[in-house]
């Protein structure tokens, strides 16, 4: 039996408890196969918090999560909330957790089932083998840079700052290397180092740490160069870092290559092991309480959680392989469906993958 690991447990509103739950049968699962010991711990969060305790983050939710070694977030929101003043609002909630557990690094995974290449906008063909990771600094650059306004001569002028300190550099370079190392060894960095001098100091940063991974392929892309080989060129990418604006833009761009926001898995990472896990999707109040959610992005982000945080790969192949062969029989939710009529629920496609779970 492996030492008991915590996880907070922060499902949140509309279909985020649907297809949390769903992650959680996968985690007993998990439990019963490898021997693994998982205490979960629920709290409240997001507009149910803010129906319950009047406010979307409370002291007791902060303080599970900040006692636990990783969280499982659902999603928040929903047109409840919408109207709320800023600080009873859903989304505010999830600023402050990000902030309050001191993540830094967003990590986005595409990757594209082979029999879901249909879904994508893509060729097939260009799309064949695709399987990136983008990690995204969270804290600083031009979204948290002074901006201010003043009148000039020709009128009013706004002005937004980037900066970038070397630390806050190495600590997001350092976690990429790391990730590459347990992938397939490839990094690209990419910046705008041919005009910005924050993108210099990021590959003076990178070219200067690059030599204690030397078993790490590194490539320098320029933002826009890699705007195009991610459509070119998907397959070629292994893992992707850049800074907090590029990183917004490039993992949208990157999520659009496979096809469905249901099966979009993500991390957000601080110091040591510690990790938020969700997935890219919100709570869409459109089809929430009908069981039509798609729950392969949550249980993806499970999957990320055991290897990143716990370093239980073993667990995540097989859960990502199980995802893999319900997909290849056959078996859609609606989102991913042609055939409508005959789309799972929520609840059925989560059973098949907690049957599809083999030990290797
Ligand atoms: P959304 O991601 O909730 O939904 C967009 C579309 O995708 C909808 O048609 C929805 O039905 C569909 N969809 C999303 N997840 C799905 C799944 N797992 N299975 C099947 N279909 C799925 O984004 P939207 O509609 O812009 O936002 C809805 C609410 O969620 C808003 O209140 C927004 O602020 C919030 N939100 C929360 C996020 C979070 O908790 N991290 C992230 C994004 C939005
Ligand atoms: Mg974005």
């Amino acid at each position: 039996m492996s030492e008991t690991k915590k996880i907070a447990v922060i499902s949140g509103d509309g279909i985020g408890p649907e297809v949390v739950a769903e992650a959680e049968k996968v985690l007993r699962r998990a439990e019963e196969l490898y021997g693994y010991s998982f205490e979960t711990e629920h709290a409240l969060f997001g507009g149910i918090a803010i129906d319950e305790k009047g406010t979307p983050l409370p002291e007791e939710t902060l303080k599970v999560c900040k006692s636990a070694d990783a969280v499982l977030l659902g999603a928040v929101g929903g047109p409840k909330w919408d109207n709320n003043s800023k600080e009873l609002r859903p989304e505010t909630g999830l600023l402050g957790i990000r902030k309050e557990l001191g993540l830094f690094s967003n990590l986005r995974p595409a990757v594209v089932f082979d029999c879901l290449k249909e879904a994508s906008t893509l060729k097939p063909e260009v799309l064949e083998g695709t399987d990136l990771m983008v990690v995204r600094e969270l804290t600083g650059g031009i979204y948290f840079g002074e901006k201010f306004r003043r009148e000039t001569e020709h009128g009013e002028e706004a002005v937004d700052t980037c900066a970038y300190n070397v630390a806050e550099v190495e600590r997001i370079v350092r976690q990429a290397f790391e990730i590459a190392q347990g992938r397939r060894k490839k990094l690209a960095s990419v910046d705008k180092a041919n005009v910005l001098e924050t993108s210099r100091l990021w590959r003076e940063t990178v070219n200067r740490i690059a030599p204690d991974y030397p078993d790490v392929e590194l490539e320098h892309v320029l933002v826009d160069n890699c705007a195009m080989q991610l459509l070119r060129r998907p397959a070629s990418f292994d893992v992707i870092v850049t800074e907090n604006m590029f990183g917004d833009i490039l993992s949208d761009e990157a999520a659009m290559l496979t096809g469905s926001i249901g099966m979009l898995a993500s991390a957000s990472l601080g110091e040591g092991s510690f990790g938020l896990y969700e997935p890219v999707h919100g709570s869409a109040p459109d089809i929430a309480g009908q069981g039509l959610a798609n729950p392969i992005a949550t249980i993806l982000s499970l999957a990320l959680m055991f290897r990143t945080t716990f370093g239980y790969g073993e667990a995540a192949d097989a859960i990502e392989a199980a995802v893999a062969k319900v997909l290849d029989e056959g078996h859609r939710t609606a989102d991913i469906a042609v055939d409508k009529s005959k789309a799972l629920s929520t609840s059925q496609m989560g059973d098949l993958i907690v049957a599809a779970i083999q030990k290797a």
